[in-house]
């Protein structure tokens, strides 16, 4: 029989091998090594403030726990090679403990059950990816408020659209600080998520009752940085809604670059050509020499749907598990590592791409005010001037219907005809906007001013 598995006493046979690889994680859960050391020195604190292990054995588990997590950063860890011999990560480093310490090695899964340490290493692996997830998407705000900054001095201005139709024209910092906004909505759900996943410490919950032992709970759950230890130990063991929380936030992160792709692709196609993007950014074609494409903007947008594909699996393997513990939640730790490396791997690349964009000022300007989309102002104007809106929108509905017949934009003739005076090209129009959030350049200062605040930590 092995003695480096955490079982095995009641059992007349060893692993079938293929069965044993089958059920292991260990692969996938080398990313959650350095955690679950973290977990592990926590864990003693939690021994050692109970009176369950003596100094000398904590400080030995504490001495080979350093050494285990010194070999995961250093890559060295030796049960690596040995992929499929171990369940899980959780019982591999169980394993080299023994292998460092000997006989306190023995004692250090006294009143833990992986249940609990699972579900503690991934809230700590969580917080730890939206932590840094949330900074990448953070310094996309910056980089796109910087940007605005610098539109709004050259005072440039571009076609805001609805319906991919000219609506109205806006500053081209308006579009930026637009994505910047959202952008940082996605920041602070990343921020919220990784709080909550440190509301409450699993660790001490034991197989799914509690323990016997007297754990010092309150020592390991602030020795991991946890608000406090969790109040019912069946739930704290299967509840993976912090990991899935995240998940999706992250997973929203990468939706808001897909959509921010989506519109850059079609600004930098020739019909528009509102963009360009810097050849270190760009590709080529293997047959067509006069290619030059955004392959890069374009994949992002098909990440999207590798990461909802992603979350949409996450869910749907916690979607039977019925209360307390069930094999099934080894495979959300799969689910939720390769979904937010998958998220901070293609945000990186799309934040990196951002600063390759180049904005074609004069045509964004130049097709800012065609369209007759300066309509709208006029017809507020005739409201000012006491008209019902619906009155003043018929009458600047016909005069564009004329315009558009003589092959014209709105004129002053056109304002003349219908007593009001009104914008007629885009840097007056924004100028003209008063409410809260507008695109009048004086609103964009404010906002942009706000964001940056939001962003202090
Ligand atoms: N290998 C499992 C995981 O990583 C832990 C199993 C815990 N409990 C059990 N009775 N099998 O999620």
């Amino acid at each position: 029989m092995r003695t480096d598995l955490q079982w095995g006493g009641r059992f007349a046979h060893a692993p079938d091998a293929d069965l044993l690889a089958f059920g292991s994680s260990l692969e996938e859960d080398i990313p959650l090594a350095a955690c679950d050391v973290r977990c592990s020195l926590a864990h003693v604190e939690a021994l050692a403030g109970g009176g369950i292990v003596t100094a000398e054995d904590a400080q030995a588990l504490r001495d080979a726990l350093r050494r285990v997590g010194e070999e995961v950063a250093a890559g060295t860890f030796p049960v690596w090679a040995r992929a499929g011999a171990y369940e899980d990560i959780h019982g591999a480093i169980d394993a080299r403990v023994r292998e460092l310490a000997g006989e306190p090695g023995a004692r250090l899964h006294a009143g833990r059950s992986r249940n609990d340490q699972v579900a503690t290493t991934l809230l700590l692996y969580v917080r730890e990816q939206c932590e840094a997830l949330a900074a990448l998407v953070r310094s996309a705000v910056l980089r796109l408020l910087d940007d605005a900054e610098e539109e709004l001095a050259a005072g440039t201005l571009v076609p805001g659209m609805t319906h991919w139709q000219h609506a109205q024209p806006v500053a081209l910092a308006f579009w930026l600080q637009a994505w910047a906004t959202a952008f940082a909505r996605d920041a602070r759900r990343l921020s919220d998520a990784a709080r909550e996943a440190r509301r409450s410490c699993p660790l001490g919950s034991a197989a799914l009752a509690g323990s016997t032992l007297p754990l010092d709970r309150e020592a390991s759950a602030r020795a991991l940085g946890f608000d406090a230890p969790s109040r019912n130990a069946m739930d704290a063991i299967g509840n993976r809604d912090s990991a899935l929380d995240a998940l999706h936030a992250a997973t929203r992160a990468v939706l808001t670059a897909s959509r921010c792709s989506e519109e850059l692709v079609i600004w930098m196609t020739q019909e528009f050509a509102f963009a360009r993007l810097d050849d270190r950014a760009s590709t080529g074609s293997s047959l067509m020499p006069q290619k030059k494409n955004p392959d890069v903007f374009e994949l992002v947008r098909a990440h999207g749907g590798t990461a909802i594909g992603m979350l949409t699996g996450a869910l749907a393997t916690v979607k039977g598990v019925a209360q307390s513990y069930q094999r099934d939640l080894q495979e959300t730790k799969a689910a939720v590592v390769h979904g937010l490396e998958h998220a901070h791997a293609v945000f990186a690349a799309f934040e990196r791409a951002l600063g390759y964009v180049r904005f074609d000022r004069e045509r964004c300007s130049a097709r800012a005010a065609i369209g007759f989309s300066v309509a709208t102002d006029v017809a507020d104007a005739l409201v000012m001037s006491g008209l019902p809106t619906r009155t003043a929108h018929e009458r600047v509905g016909r005069a564009v219907a004329q315009a558009e017949a003589e092959g014209r934009e709105l004129d002053a003739g056109d304002l003349h005809a219908l007593g009001v005076e009104a914008p007629l090209d885009g840097t007056a129009s924004l100028a003209a906007k008063r409410t809260i959030g507008s695109t009048n350049p004086g609103e964009i200062r404010l906002a942009i001013a706000a964001l940056r605040g939001e962003l202090q930590p």
